[in-house]
């Protein structure tokens, strides 16, 4: 569905330097996957998305998308996907009906079928009793919704979504995510999405592509980057700072560990597995008479596997805390 090579953009400063936005990029996404496109502000997110949606023009390098190149044939690229942008799209002044039933029309669909499919689509995503209201008058959710219906109105088989949820309250994120996941099991779309929400990609992305600085730095299920580049991690704290080497000798014995270190009365591990070592290694220190005073573990987030790759954090703003368990020792 989409294969890009050397995909590269590279914006002119003006009198300041040249931005390397994208740098060089290789993806292949098959018909049917979800992937979610992860990175921070500036990583050249929403430049590429816009190259592979001919909005703008790489400096060098092909992409195809949905069986078009973007460069020789990008009017048929434009008829078979989807795309809604960054920030609202959506006009003003127009009746939210009107507004899906005019993008039917510049997309080629006459007049009957483009009020039939607009009216599909309001039903779809739960937007008809907001038909007749002005599009200014949305809320920011509603908006977005609308904004999804937009990208969907001549059916495309590739749907590309740049952060369809910042923005939305937890009500209305999983509301637009049931109604992404619904549309796209009912049309077999291919979905491309950006995000800032970790949790998200995690649940709802078969694929994770990671970009840092206008290049993939990692490519895989959520699981899968979790495990390899992340893994899961232990922390303990004896009672007396003298039993944290004695208490690392049993961490350093749970499957999997590595990077055992202690730090005072703390003691921290990479384990293969928090849930089963951490009460394992309670047991034996109960059994050896050392107390512990305090006991987590923790399962790796997406930031986690961020963290790793570049030692920078890409938790977002108000996150939530991090999900250790905390064990009562
Ligand atoms: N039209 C433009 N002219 C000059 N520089 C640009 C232009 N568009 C984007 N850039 C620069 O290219 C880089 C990548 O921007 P892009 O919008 O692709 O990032 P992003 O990953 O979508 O970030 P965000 O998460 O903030 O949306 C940034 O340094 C940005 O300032
Ligand atoms: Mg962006």
């Amino acid at each position: 569905m989409i294969r890009t090579r050397g995909l590269t953009k590279d914006f002119a400063g003006g009198k300041g330097p040249t931005v390397h936005a994208v740098r060089g990029l290789d993806l292949d996404i098959a018909p049917g996957e979800l992937v979610a496109v992860l990175g921070p502000n500036g990583a050249g997110k929403t430049t590429t998305i816009r190259m592979l949606t001919t909005l703008i023009a790489p400096t060098a390098g092909t992409a195809q998308v949905a069986g078009s190149d973007i460069a020789r044939e990008p009017g048929t690229v434009r008829r078979r996907i989807g795309y809604v942008g960054q920030g609202n799209g959506a006009g003003h002044s127009q009746r939210a009906l009107d507004e899906l039933v005019v993008q039917g029309t510049i997309y080629g669909l006459d007049r009957r079928d483009a009020r039939r499919r607009a009216a599909e689509l309001m039903a779809q995503l739960d937007l008809e009793p907001l038909a007749r209201r002005k599009v200014s008058d949305l809320s920011g959710g509603q908006r977005r919704r609308l904004d999804v219906a937009l990208g969907l109105v001549h059916a495309p088989r590739l749907l590309f979504l740049d952060e369809p949820s910042t923005g939305l309250d937890p009500h209305n994120r999983a509301n637009l995510w049931e109604h992404i996941l619904r549309l796209r099991e009912r049309h077999e779309m291919t979905v491309v999405l950006t995000t800032h929400y970790l949790d998200e990609a995690d649940q709802m992305a078969e694929r994770v592509v990671v970009v840092d600085d206008g290049r993939i730095i990692a490519d895989d299920t959520a699981a899968a980057l979790k495990h390899t580049l992340a893994g899961d991690r232990l922390v303990l704290a004896a009672a007396a700072p003298g039993d944290a080497p004695a208490l690392a000798e049993l961490v350093a014995r749970a499957p999997g560990a590595r990077d055992v270190e202690v730090d005072g009365a703390e003691v921290r591990a990479r384990v293969a597995d928090a849930p089963t070592a951490l009460p394992a290694v309670l047991a034996e220190a109960a059994a050896r008479g050392l107390a512990v005073a305090r006991a987590e573990g923790h399962q790796p987030t997406l930031d986690d596997v961020f963290l790793t790759l570049t030692g920078r954090s890409l938790r977002e703003e108000g996150a939530r805390p991090s999900d250790a368990e905390e064990v009562a020792a």
